[in-house]
C-alpha cells in the first residue's frame, strides 16, 4: 500500500524505517506531513520520502495516498482521523486511539463516530496497538487456548520509562492527553485483555499525580471473569523492566520483555521448562503494518484480529481508572 505519514516525531521515524524495510511486502511511503515544512523535509530526506506537505490538510488532497500513519499526540488523533476519513483514506492511528476532551463520555462516542463514518465511507481504521500482531503473542495465546499452563489466574506486568526536557513535557501535559496511563498503561491493560479476552470486573489502584495534573506512577489491581486477577505498574520517570508473568494451574508462562515480545519462557509445575522464540522480520512494527494492508485488500472497515470491540474495552477501562483518580484532561468536563 501507498502510505503518508502525518507527524515526524519520535514514532514516526520508527514507523517510517519499518516501511522503508517492507517493500517485498509492497508498502512504500510516498508522502509525509509535518506542520513545519522543514521539519517535513528533513523528515523526507531521511526516509527516501518522495513528497513532504507543510500541513496535514495538504496532504489529504494527494490522491495517490492510500492510506495515512497518524502519529500525533493523543489528544490530536480524534480530529486527524476524522480528517483523513473525511479525505477517502485508510487510517493507522497511533495509540491511545482517542481521549475525551469534552465529557468523558464522549470518549466512546467519538471512537464510535470514527468506526461509523470508516463504514459509511468503505473505509478501514485501527488503532495501532501494534504488540497485538506480534508473532509470539499469536503463539503464546495458542498455547493458552491449548491449555498448556492450565487455568490462568494471575498476570501481573510492569512498564516504566524515564524521560527528560520537553519530551517530558509532551508527555504529561494534560491538553495533550498526557500521563502514564495512556501513554504505556494502555500496553499493561491491552496485554491483559489480550490474554483473558475479557474486560475486569472491578479494579483498585493507586496513583501519583505530577505537577501537569497527569500520572506518573500507578499500579492496578483487577479482578477478571472466571477467578484471575492482574496487577500492572505503569511509570514515567522510573526504569521498570518489562517484565510480565502469566500463573497458570499447570504452570508459568514468563516474559523479559513483554512489549518487544519475540521470546517467552514456559515453566511447567512437573518442574520442566523450555524456551519459545518468535522473531521479528524487522521491529515489531511490520506486523500491524501487515494487518492494515490486509484488511483494506479484503474491503474490512475495522480489523478481526483487533476488534473495535477490544479497542473500546481498553479505552473504557482507562477511562474508569481516570474516572476513579479524578483525573481529567484540560478542556474535559469533570
Ligand atoms: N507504538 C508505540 O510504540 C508508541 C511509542 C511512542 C509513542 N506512541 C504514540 O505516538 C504518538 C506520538 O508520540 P511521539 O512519542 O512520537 O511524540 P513526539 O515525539 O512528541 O511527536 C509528536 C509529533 O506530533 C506532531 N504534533 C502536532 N501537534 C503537536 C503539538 N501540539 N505538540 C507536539 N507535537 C505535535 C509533531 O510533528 P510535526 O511537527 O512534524 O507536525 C511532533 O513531532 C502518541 O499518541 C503516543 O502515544 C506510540
Amino acid at each position: 500500500m501507498k502510505w503518508g505519514i502525518l507527524a515526524t516525531g519520535t514514532i514516526a521515524e520508527k514507523f517510517a524505517d519499518t516501511v522503508n524495510h517492507m517493500e517485498q511486502e509492497d508498502e512504500t511511503l510516498i508522502a509525509c506531513a509535518s506542520r513545519n515544512l522543514e521539519h517535513g523535509k528533513a523528515f523526507a530526506s531521511k526516509y527516501g520520502i518522495p513528497k513532504v506537505y507543510g500541513s496535514y490538510a495538504q496532504m489529504m488532497t494527494d490522491s495517490e495516498v492510500d492510506a495515512v500513519y497518524i502519529a500525533t499526540p493523543n489528544s490530536l488523533h480524534y480530529e486527524n482521523c476524522r480528517m483523513c476519513l473525511e479525505a477517502g483514506k485508510h487510517v493507522l492511528c497511533e495509540k491511545p486511539f482517542t481521549l475525551s476532551t469534552e465529557q468523558a463520555q464522549e470518549l466512546f462516542d467519538l471512537a464510535e463516530e470514527l468506526y461509523e463514518l470508516a463504514e459509511e465511507k468503505g473505509l478501514f481504521i485501527m488503532e495501532a496497538f501494534w504488540i497485538r500482531f506480534l508473532p509470539a503473542y499469536d503463539k503464546l495465546r495458542a498455547m493458552l487456548r491449548d491449555g498448556v499452563i492450565g487455568e490462568v489466574k494471575r498476570i501481573t506486568s510492569q512498564f516504566g520509562f524515564t524521560v527528560e526536557g520537553d519530551r517530558r513535557e509532551r508527555k504529561f501535559k494534560s491538553e495533550l492527553g498526557g500521563g502514564a496511563l495512556l501513554d504505556i498503561g494502555i500496553y499493561n491493560l491491552g496485554f491483559f485483555h489480550m490474554i483473558t479476552e475479557a474486560a475486569p470486573e472491578g479494579f483498585q489502584s493507586e496513583v501519583h499525580m505530577t505537577e501537569y495534573g497527569t500520572d506518573d506512577y500507578s499500579e492496578v489491581e483487577l479482578e477478571y471473569p472466571g477467578g484471575c486477577s492482574a496487577h500492572c505498574i505503569q511509570a514515567i520517570g522510573k526504569k521498570l523492566e518489562r517484565h510480565a508473568k502469566i500463573e497458570g494451574t499447570k504452570g508459568d508462562i514468563l516474559m523479559d520483555d513483554f512489549q518487544h515480545l519475540q521470546e517467552f519462557t514456559v515453566q511447567l509445575k512437573d518442574g520442566s521448562s523450555y524456551l519459545v522464540k518468535e522473531p521479528f522480520k524487522v521491529n515489531g512494527f511490520e506486523y500491524e503494518i501487515v494487518e492494515t494492508s490486509r484488511c483494506v485488500s479484503c474491503g474490512l472497515n475495522t480489523s478481526d484480529r483487533y476488534t473495535k470491540e477490544d479497542c473500546l474495552t481498553i479505552l473504557r477501562l482507562m477511562d474508569d481508572i481516570r474516572e476513579s483518580w479524578d483525573m481529567t484532561f484540560e478542556g474535559e468536563e469533570k
